[in-house]
C-alpha cells in the first residue's frame, strides 16, 4: 500500500467524467488499497478515485463504522432533504452547507465485482451523493447555499 497524492481544485482531472470499471483485478485492489490509506491519512470520511488522478468510478467511504469500497456506484434512488456541512479532501479549507438527500439507494460493486445494494441516510447518504459526483466531475461548491467562514484565530 501506499499513499497517493491527493489532486486539488483548479487541476482539471476533478472535472473530468471517470470510466467504467470493467476489470476487477489486482490493479484495482491497489488501487482501493491505496485509496483507503490516503482517506485515512486525510483524515477524510470519503474519497474518489479522480482525486488521486485516476479517472475509474471507483469510491472509498468511512463515516466511523468499517470502510466501504464501491466500484460502478450508482444513485438508484433519493428520498428527503438534508442540510448540513459539508467539505472535500481537494479543498482544503472549504466548508459549505449543502442540501443532499435524506435518503439514497446506491448499487455498486466490490472489489471482486458482486453487486452490492446500500441503503443510507444522513451522513452516510451525503458521502455516498459527494463521492458519486467526484465520478462526474462534479465539485460539492455546485451545492453550497452557503460557505462558512473560518474562525478568527
Ligand atoms: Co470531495
Amino acid at each position: 500500500m501506499a499513499l497517493r497524492k491527493i489532486v486539488l481544485e483548479g487541476d482539471e482531472v476533478l472535472t473530468k467524467k471517470s470510466r467504467v470499471v470493467e476489470v476487477f483485478d489486482k490493479r484495482l485492489h491497489d488501487l482501493l488499497d491505496d485509496m483507503k490509506e490516503t482517506m485515512y491519512h486525510a483524515n477524510g470520511v470519503g474519497l474518489a478515485a479522480p482525486q488521486v488522478g485516476i479517472l475509474k468510478r471507483v469510491v472509498t467511504i468511512d463515516i466511523g463504522d468499517g470502510c466501504l469500497e464501491l466500484v460502478n456506484p450508482e444513485l438508484i434512488g433519493a428520498k428527503g432533504e438534508s442540510e448540513d456541512t459539508e467539505g472535500c479532501l481537494s479543498l482544503p479549507g472549504v466548508w459549505g452547507i449543502t442540501i443532499r438527500p435524506k435518503e439514497v439507494l446506491v448499487i455498486a460493486q466490490d472489489r471482486n465485482g458482486q453487486e452490492i445494494h446500500i441503503t443510507a441516510n444522513d451522513l452516510l447518504a451525503r458521502a455516498l451523493c459527494h463521492e458519486i459526483d467526484h465520478l462526474d466531475g462534479i465539485l460539492f461548491r455546485e451545492h453550497v447555499k452557503e460557505y462558512i467562514e473560518p474562525e478568527e484565530e
